[in-house]
């Protein structure tokens, strides 16, 4: 199997359902603001894993495009609402909802795409498993805010420690993950234990793919990543690549260089380069791909119940592409 190609027919399927979900829609100021977040781009990996999973199990990916295409539904609702939270101008190398429009109206299309969410799932005529879809459906919405409150609340907070970072990560970034390889399994009719094994993939794979985030929040091209940069710092984030150069502290201009970013909640842009250069120092970066690469190895270990088949070997194709990405 070609991964790739599987991968774009994936895509393509998922990009068709999504240009159509609200198009020409009234009324223009929920809808417009809908249909421009949901058809900007994006990789779509939560889908594409949803129907990879379903595959796994069954060999009939598409059974599971609804579920994935409610899953990235989702995943823009918390988009649009963290890009007011996190004041981030660009997204997906475009204007943000709320740049665009303002904040109320980013706050509602967001509110919407919940529903919308749900309407996708299937209902207990179409799904034996309906009850179990809906449940992880729901436990991955109220996850999401609860990582994205504890997100808050340690920017807040100069005691926030690695462990916070990775129970924060594991509510806002993990959960949506898992959500859509359960959602794929069940629909296949998954057994538990392959329910569990995928579920953990999926955990340990939104570790990665966070601290990975974080990482190109600093390194990557701003064309290409389709974010700004520097963002996060600016912000205050508590990053584990903060966490742990704050551990590692080596010498005084980098001790005051911490403290003010502690003190201020966050640095000005022109001080971007100087923060950059200090986790470069005290190896934090280094840290961060070192970890990166262990929670992706953990992804993969994570399959083992997983019977042998071209989609389980896609799951594994995938986390090496993720670990390569620029975006
Ligand atoms: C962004 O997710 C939010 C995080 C969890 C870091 P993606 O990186 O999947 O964003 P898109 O959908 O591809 O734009
Ligand atoms: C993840 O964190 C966002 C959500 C769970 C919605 P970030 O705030 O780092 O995501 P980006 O970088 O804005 O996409
Ligand atoms: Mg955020
Ligand atoms: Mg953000
Ligand atoms: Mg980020």
């Amino acid at each position: 199997m070609d991964y790739k190609n599987t991968y774009n027919s994936f895509l393509q399927l998922v990009e068709e359902k999504l240009n159509t979900l609200v198009a020409e829609k009234e009324p223009k100021i929920l809808y417009e603001p809908f249909h421009y977040l949901i058809t900007g781009g994006g990789k779509r990996i939560r889908p594409v894993l949803t129907m990879i999973a379903c595959g796994a199990i069954n060999n009939k990916p598409e059974e599971a495009i609804n579920c994935g295409v409610a899953i990235e539904v989702m995943h823009n609702f918390t988009l649009a609402h963290d890009d007011i939270m996190d004041r981030s101008p660009i997204r997906r190398g475009r204007d943000t909802v709320h740049v665009k429009w303002d904040d109320a109206t980013a706050i509602l299309t967001g509110d919407v795409m919940v529903g919308w969410g749900y309407k996708l799932l299937p209902t207990s005529t179409e799904s034996k498993q309906s009850d179990k879809i809906y449940a992880s459906y729901t436990r991955a919405i109220i996850d999401v805010c609860e990582g994205q409150a504890f997100d808050v609340e340690f920017n807040e907070n100069t005691e926030t420690n690695i462990d916070d970072y990775f129970k924060m990560i594991e509510l806002k970034t993990s959960r949506l993950l898992e959500c859509s390889v359960e959602m794929g399994a069940y629909v296949a009719g998954a057994t538990d234990e392959e329910v569990k094994s995928l579920n953990l993939y999926a955990k340990y794979l939104g570790y990665a793919f966070q601290l990975q985030d974080d990482l190109l929040d600093l390194t990557a091209d701003e064309a290409e990543f389709g974010k700004s940069i520097g963002q996060d710092i600016q912000e205050g984030k508590k990053t584990y690549m903060i966490l742990y150069a704050r551990e590692n502290l080596l010498k005084d201009e980098h001790k005051d260089l911490m403290n003010k970013f502690y003190k201020n909640n966050g640095l000005p842009k022109e001080f971007v380069p100087q923060m950059k250069d200090l986790l470069l120092r005290t190896g934090a970066i280094k840290a961060s791909q070192k970890l990166i690469d262990d929670y992706f190895k953990k992804a993969e270990d994570s399959l083992s119940p997983i019977k042998d088949s071209e989609y389980k070997n896609m799951l594994i194709w995938l986390l090496d592409s993720l670990n390569n990405r620029k975006k």
